[in-house]
């Protein structure tokens, strides 16, 4: 006899009519008396395992029947279509083996505290909401390599360690390094810039981190971010880069995750509107004018918060720019504005829906002694800035790049009320477990 076939909930449209074996946990259970109705979950899908009394012998129904949440087992039976079930298939389970029992689950199918679930993250991660937002993360991660690889970018990827503080010393977390300080990196970008010079385009992507002592939705102290940086290019081109790549990442999710923007509730509708670049653009000083006309006490010079970033975002139906910020509150590395000193060639791109900022990017200040005096002016050290300077002094050339946050972008993505949904483990001001 040949043995029954391993499947996982996934492949289950492929298995219609078949008998197979699935390895699964029990998410609820409901009914008795002649009937168990099993929720399964295997990590690709979910699934109901219907066990009827009259049809399995009577050890099977009494383990169905006596099974607590979380109890992990082999489920054998016959796969069938079930146009009711909201997963679409459904197993009539003919034999069941326990493998690893579950006792006192603490994720009862009751409502529960944000904080309490993030608690148990470890095994929060088992269910509905996470599986949804976890697999449409995975999706962009996979859409975001693709999209520079056709783009003609090379990956080559920035230290974590690092002597440097190019977005500013306030937030920068320290790590005792031998005899001397390091600090987790705050972005790649510096690095992304020499590459740039080496290869042409760039990317990176990994974890960056801000020491930010803000408890917001949108803020975590450790984040993974892409940072792309393109020689021989200025901000016009590098926008357009942003709003392909946007494009691209909303539409991958479209075309893949569907069945995740459902779990969240997210309407594919609003997702297609965001698809079809060019992104309408706001300069900084338009926008300061908006914001006062409206009531906002705002001056000139000031950085947006989030109920600034809402309201501007509501005068748009797509993710839009803000370009041409203060000098004063960007980065020491962007380019003067041509024919003004006070501000900067610098764009942030904005979600819609009040989503806030996603992608933060720049023209690079690409002369030596500009840049230099303005390393000074920010009161860093140069001695930690001669390499970079170096990318100036030996065939600099225009330059562009910017940063797009990964759970910033995932948040948006999935509708998700909190920024910590969009990360596995979540790192923010209260939270360093599990
Ligand atoms: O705007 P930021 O600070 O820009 C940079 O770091 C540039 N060096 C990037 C570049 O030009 N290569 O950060 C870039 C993006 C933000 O737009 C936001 O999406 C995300 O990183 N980000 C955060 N995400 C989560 N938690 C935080 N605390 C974040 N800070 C920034
Ligand atoms: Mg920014």
């Amino acid at each position: 006899m040949s043995e029954t076939k391993l499947i996982r909930i996934e492949d289950a449209a492929d298995n219609v009519g078949r008998d197979v074996k699935i390895g699964c946990w029990l998410r609820v259970k409901r009914g008795s008396g002649k009937i168990v109705f099993l929720q399964l979950r295997d990590g690709t899908g979910f699934m109901q395992g219907v066990v009827v009394k009259q049809e399995v012998d009577a050890d099977t129904f009494d383990i169905a029947d006596h099974m607590r949440q979380e109890t992990s087992f082999y489920a054998y039976g016959k796969i069938n279509e079930d146009s009711r079930s909201k997963f679409g298939y459904e197993l009539a389970v003919s034999k069941i083996e326990i493998v690893g029992e579950s006792e006192d689950y603490p994720i009862t199918p009751k409502e529960h505290g944000t904080d309490f679930l993030f608690d148990e993250r470890h095994l929060y991660l088992r269910h509905q909401k996470p599986f949804a937002t976890l697999r449409i993360r995975d999706e962009v991660i996979r859409a975001i390599y693709d999209f520079f690889y056709q783009e003609g970018f090379l990956k080559l990827d920035s230290p974590v360690l690092t002597d440097s503080a190019p977005e500013g010393t306030t937030e920068l977390f320290p790590v005792k390094y031998f005899d001397k300080q390091a600090y987790l990196s705050q972005t790649g970008q510096l690095y992304a810039e020499a590459g740039a010079m080496a290869f042409g385009r760039v990317y990176d992507f990994g974890p960056t981190f801000r020491a930010e002592k803000s408890a917001t939705r949108r803020h975590l102290t450790e984040f993974w971010m892409i940072d792309a940086e393109m020689a021989w290019m200025h901000q016009d081109q590098s926008l357009a880069v942003q709003e392909r790549l946007i494009a691209y990442l909303i539409k991958r999710v479209l075309d893949n995750r569907q069945s995740e923007l459902k779990m969240l509730g997210r309407d594919p509708e609003k997702l297609a509107a965001y698809i079809n670049p060019p992104y309408p653009k706001l300069t900084y000083d338009e926008a300061v004018k908006i914001l006062q006309k409206n009531g906002f006490d705002i001056d000139w010079g000031t950085d947006f918060g989030s109920p600034e970033e809402t309201f501007l975002a509501k005068q748009f139906k797509t993710p839009f720019f803000i370009t041409g910020f203060p000098k004063a509150i960007k980065a020491f590395y962007m380019k003067n504005f041509p024919g003004r000193d006070d501000i900067v060639v610098s764009a942030d791109l904005l979600a819609p829906e009040g989503y806030g900022e996603i992608i933060g990017g720049s023209e690079r200040n690409v002369d030596y002694q500009s840049l230099r005096q303005r390393i000074i002016d920010h009161k860093l050290d140069l001695d930690e800035y001669n390499w970079y300077l170096d990318l100036r002094k030996y065939g600099s050339v225009p330059h562009s790049g910017f940063g797009l946050g990964l759970e910033r972008f995932i948040r948006f993505v999935t509708g998700e009320e909190h920024i910590r949904e969009a990360i596995p483990f979540p790192r923010t001001l209260n939270r360093l477990k599990p």
